[in-house]
């Protein structure tokens, strides 16, 4: 029997880190893409490192010398092309970068198979996002719903997707979208609303942080847990035939309830009054040093020049084709799981500042040299 070797562009990511787990314990052999950076920082995956089929590369999806090198070499029988620059805020500050990685990107990947003569034996997975419905024409988005992106990251990302039907049609290439919407986890970068919601409850909690300060509060997502989404990644490579599928809860919720939600699970009851940019947060239930303090605040910092405010995903075909449940983690476990994660880092970084404080304190004294 053939071996099934897997390259995942993103493998540092959240999806990527997740990915190869499933992958690895599908007995798959496993090569990332990473790339160089002054500082090392590849904390989701450094659990995997060392395993015998997890292998490491260096490469950029803004070099395709170096994709068509690393396909020649690896020789993928499936990739998964989940590398981007992929913070939509961020995307209005770049969007040339945005565009090189997130669009370019995408074409760089399927001329490498195709550089490398791989196009029949080699099936391509391309992360592709409910960005793309944007300012939304249909609500709930399913694999019909036209797209309206509305931001240089999903205007980027529509490339990717074009550019993979196109390459599926011409030259009959086993590659798929899967159109995903947002999936979070205790592993989610913290600057994506829900890690830095639940990060803020965990240190508001802990009494080292005062304030959160968010953007549109009335945003609403369909939110879910990414450990459950990779696997479709890998479903939608085993489909008999090459399709793209909307992967989502169909459960929709806002950025407020979310928020209220976490910092229930941190002990902290929130009352939120007023609106736009002076809506506010205010604890009403919890420890006595909180209770009367507003601990939520509106910043305009926070708002896009155009935000897409209303995504609901249906999974339906994802279910009945791929055999997919949806709801395996529901969205109130979703939110108890990151904020126990939260809690409990928090709790740790808590006593390793103590003791670098403490060890500094020796030092200093010199009564540790
Ligand atoms: P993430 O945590 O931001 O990870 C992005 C990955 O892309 C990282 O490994 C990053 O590497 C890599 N990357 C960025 N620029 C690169 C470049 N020039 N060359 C090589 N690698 C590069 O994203 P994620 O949440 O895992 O999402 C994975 C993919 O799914 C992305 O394409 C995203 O746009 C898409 N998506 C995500 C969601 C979601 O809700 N999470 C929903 C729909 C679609 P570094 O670690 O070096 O930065
Ligand atoms: N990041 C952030 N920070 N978002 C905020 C804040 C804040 O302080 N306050 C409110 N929001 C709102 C944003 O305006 C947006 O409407 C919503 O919360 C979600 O923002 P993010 O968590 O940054 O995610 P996103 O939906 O823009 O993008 C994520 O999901 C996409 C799939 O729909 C990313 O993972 C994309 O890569 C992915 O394609």
């Amino acid at each position: 029997m053939n071996k099934n070797i897997a390259l995942i562009t993103g493998v540092t990511g959240q999806d990527g880190s997740y990915l190869s787990e499933f992958l690895l314990a599908k007995g798959y052999e496993v090569h990332g893409i990473i790339r160089r950076s002054s500082v090392d920082y590849r904390e989701r995956i450094a659990h995997l490192e060392g395993q015998p089929n997890f292998h490491l590369h260096y490469a950029d999806m803004t070099d395709s010398m170096s994709l068509v090198k690393l396909v020649g070499k690896v020789q993928p029988t499936e990739i998964y092309n989940l590398a981007a620059q992929s913070h939509v805020q961020v995307s209005f500050d770049a969007p040339e970068f945005t565009a090189d990685v997130d669009a370019t990107g995408v074409l760089r990947v399927l001329e490498a198979v195709r550089t490398n003569h791989l196009e029949k034996t080699c099936r391509i997975y391309q992360a592709s996002t409910s960005e793309l419905y944007g300012k939304v024409e249909e609500v709930p988005q399913n694999e019909k719903t036209p797209f309206h992106p509305y931001s240089p990251y999903a205007v980027a990302k529509l490339y990717g997707f074009w550019i993979i039907k196109e390459y599926r049609e011409a030259y009959d290439m086993f590659c798929c979208s899967g159109i995903l919407f947002n999936h979070e986890s205790e592993r989610r970068g913290e600057t994506f609303v829900t890690r830095k919601i639940t990060l803020a409850a965990a240190r508001i909690a802990a009494g080292l942080q005062d304030c959160l300060y968010l953007g549109n509060l009335d945003s609403l997502r369909d939110w879910g847990y990414a450990k459950d989404y990779v696997e479709c990644m890998w479903l939608i490579l085993q489909h008999e035939t090459p399709e793209d599928f909307v992967i989502a809860t169909g459960v929709q919720h806002s950025v407020r309830e979310f928020t209220d939600l976490a910092f229930r699970y941190a002990g902290i009851k929130l009352e939120f009054k007023g609106e736009g940019l002076h809506e506010t947060g205010v604890c009403v239930d919890g420890s006595a040093e909180l209770i009367g303090k507003t601990l939520v605040r509106v910043s305009e910092d926070f708002y896009r020049p155009t935000d897409v405010v209303n995504l609901w995903g249906d999974p339906t075909k994802a279910k009945a084709e791929l055999g997919w449940n949806p709801q395996s983690t529901s969205f109130e476990d979703l939110v108890r799981i990151m904020v126990t994660h939260d809690m409990a880092k928090v709790k740790a970084d808590k006593v390793a500042g103590e003791v670098r404080t403490n060890l500094a304190e020796y030092l200093e004294k010199g009564i540790v040299k």
